[in-house]
């Protein structure tokens, strides 16, 4: 391939214009094509999002998309259900695949894509564009130095009141609904890039009339002797902010830790100092620059974001889901 990377969108809601907009600060990187349901909100995306002076081809079907010429990688961005049969597609056509959060609806549907990029030879990374902000690097960064002394605990919530509207795809059982699968798994990814693999899980969750968890808590035990504890709602607005505490400390990712552009570290001795972590465009454009280097480099996986990485997270999901007995039809 030569240097520009050309993007496709499959879907075109919410996140997908939000992608789009990110793109644009993602030097040598374009929005080629986008593929939905209907043609017109296809052409009417293209039209709207598309790069200036690039034809951004607009197609009616997702297998038109996966099919194109002229499009190296394809993001991912229909509600979580859709994921494992949408990336298969993508992969199926020969392309790369950058795939929303959470990766699958469980670990069988995520070890199957994953599977199929390995044996295709084909670049495949879930979107949890955190790991790739530079917040994350710098509190990666003080926890190397010994700032605050043995790390011991993460503590981590992310929580907004969502709409109640039963038709939403956050309240549908049937679209993944939930807190847990939209919510909890940042804190549970971010506790597990921070402090590595969990070994052990303990949930609580409340289960609301749709049959989607509406709050969540989890603790997890990670290798090393370290402890996470995190929480997910979609009915409290909660603080949505990651402590890493060690002996020496602790470094807080502010409000809403998952795209914060600032952190503030406080020491034993009392001392603080807030650091600014400013990221480029809306804070997507990071995770499409790394998938875009990966496309370059010819690697599979980002080793920031590995495909054990985003089993492990996967294996933790069902975990939880497990203790608290949350289904999905695509769990049968
Ligand atoms: N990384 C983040 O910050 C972030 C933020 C929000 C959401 N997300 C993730 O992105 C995914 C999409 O979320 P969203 O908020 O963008 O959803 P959304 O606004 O509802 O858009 C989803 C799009 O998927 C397509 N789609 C295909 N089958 C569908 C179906 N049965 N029902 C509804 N839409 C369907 C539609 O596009 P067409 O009509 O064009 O086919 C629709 O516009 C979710 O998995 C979510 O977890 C990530």
């Amino acid at each position: 391939m030569d240097d520009t990377v050309r993007w496709g969108i499959l879907g075109t809601g919410g996140i997908a214009r939000a992608f789009a907009l990110g793109l644009k600060h993602a030097p040598g990187a374009v929005l080629a094509a986008v593929g939905s349901r209907t043609l017109d909100s296809a052409q009417a995306f293209a039209r709207e999002l598309g790069a200036k002076g690039v034809d951004t081809a607009a197609y009616g079907s997702y297998e038109e998309l996966a099919g194109a010429d002229g499009v190296d990688i394809i993001y991912i961005a229909t509600p979580h259900p859709m994921h494992a049969p949408n990336t298969l597609l993508a992969l199926g056509g020969g392309k790369a695949v950058l795939c929303e959060k959470p990766f699958a609806m469980n670990r069988r549907e995520a070890g199957e894509m994953v599977a199929l990029a390995r044996a295709k030879n084909l670049f495949l990374m879930e979107a949890m564009w955190t790991r790739f902000l530079p917040a994350l690097a710098e509190v990666k960064r003080i926890m190397a130095s010994g700032d605050i002394g043995t790390v011991t605990q993460v503590h981590a919530d992310f929580g907004f009141s969502a709409t109640t509207d039963s038709e939403h795809r956050i309240n549908k059982r049937e679209l993944g609904g939930g807190a847990l699968l939209d919510l909890g798994i940042y804190p549970l990814s971010i506790a597990c890039a921070l402090l590595g693999k969990a070994e052990s899980v303990h949930a609580e969750a409340i289960v609301g009339d749709s049959g989607v968890d509406t709050s969540t808590a989890f603790i997890m035990k990670h290798g090393g002797g370290t402890l996470s504890v995190c929480s997910c709602s979609i009915r409290a607005r909660s603080a949505s902010e990651l402590i890493v505490s060690g002996t020496g400390g602790s470094i807080r990712m502010h409000r809403l830790f998952h795209l914060t552009d600032r952190i503030t570290v406080e020491l034993q001795d009392g001392s603080s100092r807030t650091i600014p972590t400013p990221y480029l465009g809306n804070g997507y454009t990071h995770e499409a620059i790394e998938a875009g280097r990966c496309l370059r480099e010819g690697l599979i996986e980002h080793p920031l974001m590995t495909h054990e990485d985003t089993l492990s997270v996967m294996t933790v999901l069902d975990r939880i889901r497990g203790q608290i007995g949350l289904r999905y039809p695509s769990d049968t």
